[in-house]
């Protein structure tokens, strides 16, 4: 069997033959606040691996490069090697979640323009914002690295934005992660899925992701169908 590299609230990473290639295994674990709300949900390792192929497929035909090789099975993929910039990236289109929360503005209140935010990826202090001189100072990323992510993230915002319009999704903010491959080389990693997006339905506002499960507002799994679907994503049989 191969080797553990390591195991995340989400995923499990494995060692695969190739020294620069690794196996995701997407578990169905579901996990908010920082661990502290979990339950297991069968099925969903499934979608969120599902769902992540094929818009980091639809991102690659769009000229966006990921770690991204190819799905191998219903809940694994293989993905080039990276070591992963420990800041979540975040884009936000409609103000919610911390935003709303923590600066006082609406849910759903359009924004003027589509911003970018970093926080540090440290589960033992809650993933805090962080701001570009911190990145700057605690040598996270270079000034040139941080115009980079900021730009690399804006673009896929716009591809995805796209892509979630023509099936009647609005894309509302969501989460990235960028790691370095061999070569030094920034590359988009981790998961696109609703576990990270927040997607709400374009007619009805109704949320197609993981504050389903955060809000206690439904049936998970009903939600992350109806994205996949509409992606073109098979039904799971
Ligand atoms: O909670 P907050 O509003 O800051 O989240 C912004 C976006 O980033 C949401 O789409 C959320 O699902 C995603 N996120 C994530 N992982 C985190 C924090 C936020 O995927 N650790």
């Amino acid at each position: 069997m191969e080797e553990l590299l390591y195991e995340g609230k989400a995923k499990r990473i494995y060692a695969t033959d190739d020294e620069q290639v690794v196996r995701v295994q997407y578990k169905d674990s579901a996990t908010a606040y920082n661990g502290e709300k979990k339950a297991e949900i069968v099925g969903k390792g499934r979608l969120n691996n599902e769902i992540t192929s094929l818009l980091f497929l639809k991102l690659r035909e769009a000229g966006i490069q990921s770690h991204f090789i190819e799905k191998i099975s219903g809940n694994e993929q293989l993905v080039k090697r990276v070591e992963i910039i420990p800041l979540e990236v975040v884009v936000r289109n409609v103000a919610a979640g911390s935003f709303s929360k923590r600066l006082g503005v609406e849910e759903g209140k359009q924004l003027p323009r589509s911003i970018v935010e970093f926080y540090l990826k440290d589960d033992s202090l809650g993933d805090p914002l962080i701001t570009d001189e911190h990145v700057d100072v605690l040598e996270l990323a270079t000034k040139e690295e941080v115009a980079e992510l900021k730009a690399a993230a804006l673009k896929i915002n716009d591809v995805l934005s796209g892509f979630f319009a023509e099936i009647g999704v609005t894309l509302i903010d969501f989460k990235l992660e960028f790691g370095k491959d061999a070569e030094g080389k920034i590359l988009l990693a981790d998961e696109i899925s609703p576990d990270t997006c927040r997607l709400w339905d374009m007619e009805t506002q109704q949320k197609l992701d993981k504050d389903v499960f955060r809000r206690d507002l439904g049936n998970l799994t009903d939600a992350y169908e109806t994205i996949l679907t509409r992606l073109g994503g098979q039904m799971h049989v």
